[in-house]
């Protein structure tokens, strides 16, 4: 089945290309350990909305060995990846505002990293008591970039608490907060990876990127786990 989706959201794929790159390089392994860490061991199923190629939901996999995962994303080229990722992966082209093809009730865990979040699909295909991590940009994620990156939303805690809010409590928050070098390839497969990759025929930014040296760059994410309200 094809996602029916308007044009500018699904990962394309350069965008796909840069993503697998940046996070083979062991950047966002910080984060991937705080995404692992939030999500436990779960036995049954998680479900990764947004999943990209995979990176996040093969951590988590690989920690809880007897967990299956299911990949949602609306960009097929990125799920293309997923797919091979790890043994226990299955992968849908789905858009994620539209209800997901799983059960009511079925997964342990859902994981949402840097991803659209649809608060009532979370919470129906979570059993009762499931955990949701979201992981969302703090204000000062990949700050040395400047404008060649999107700026991150100063209000996105309040957004994330009005939007799940309803459906989920929050048990606990970890900043992952991480200053690194970064050479200029992943300078540049960092910020074509990100919303900034659809736009980077707009106001010089292929060029600007192309001139931009190797720098110190901050990973500055929150990663929440929210409890399904009952
Ligand atoms: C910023 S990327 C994050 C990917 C992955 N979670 C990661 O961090 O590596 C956002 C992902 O959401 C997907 N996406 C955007 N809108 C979507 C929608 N409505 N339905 C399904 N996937 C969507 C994009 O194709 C992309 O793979």
């Amino acid at each position: 089945m094809h996602a029916r989706i308007p044009a500018g959201t699904a990962d394309t794929a350069p965008m796909v290309e840069a993503r697998s790159a940046f996070l083979a390089s062991g950047a966002y392994a910080p984060l991937a350990n705080a995404v692992a860490a939030a999500a436990g061991t779960p036995s049954g199923l998680v479900v990764d909305a947004g999943a990209g190629p995979g990176y996040y939901l093969s951590r988590v996999l690989d920690a809880a060995p007897s967990a299956v995962g299911l990949a949602l994303d609306v960009s097929a080229i990125a799920l293309r990846r997923a797919a091979r990722a790890h043994a226990r992966l299955g992968a849908a082209v789905w858009n994620l505002w539209e209800p997901w093809p799983v059960a009511d009730g079925v997964a342990d865990v859902v994981l949402d990293v840097f991803s659209p979040r649809n608060a009532a699909e979370f919470h129906r295909v979570l059993k009762p008591g499931g955990l949701l991590v979201v992981a969302a940009p703090l204000p000062g994620h990949l700050a040395e970039l400047g404008d060649l990156v999107l700026a991150v939303d100063e209000r996105k805690e309040q957004r994330l608490e009005t939007t799940l809010g309803a459906y989920f409590t929050r048990e606990s928050v970890t900043e992952v907060v991480h200053t690194s070098p970064f050479t200029t390839r992943q300078v540049h497969d960092v910020v074509a990876m990100g919303p900034a990759g659809f736009h980077l025929d707009r106001d010089g930014r292929r060029e600007r990127l192309r001139w931009t040296p190797a720098r110190n760059v901050t990973l500055a994410v929150a990663v929440g786990v929210w409890r399904r309200n009952d």
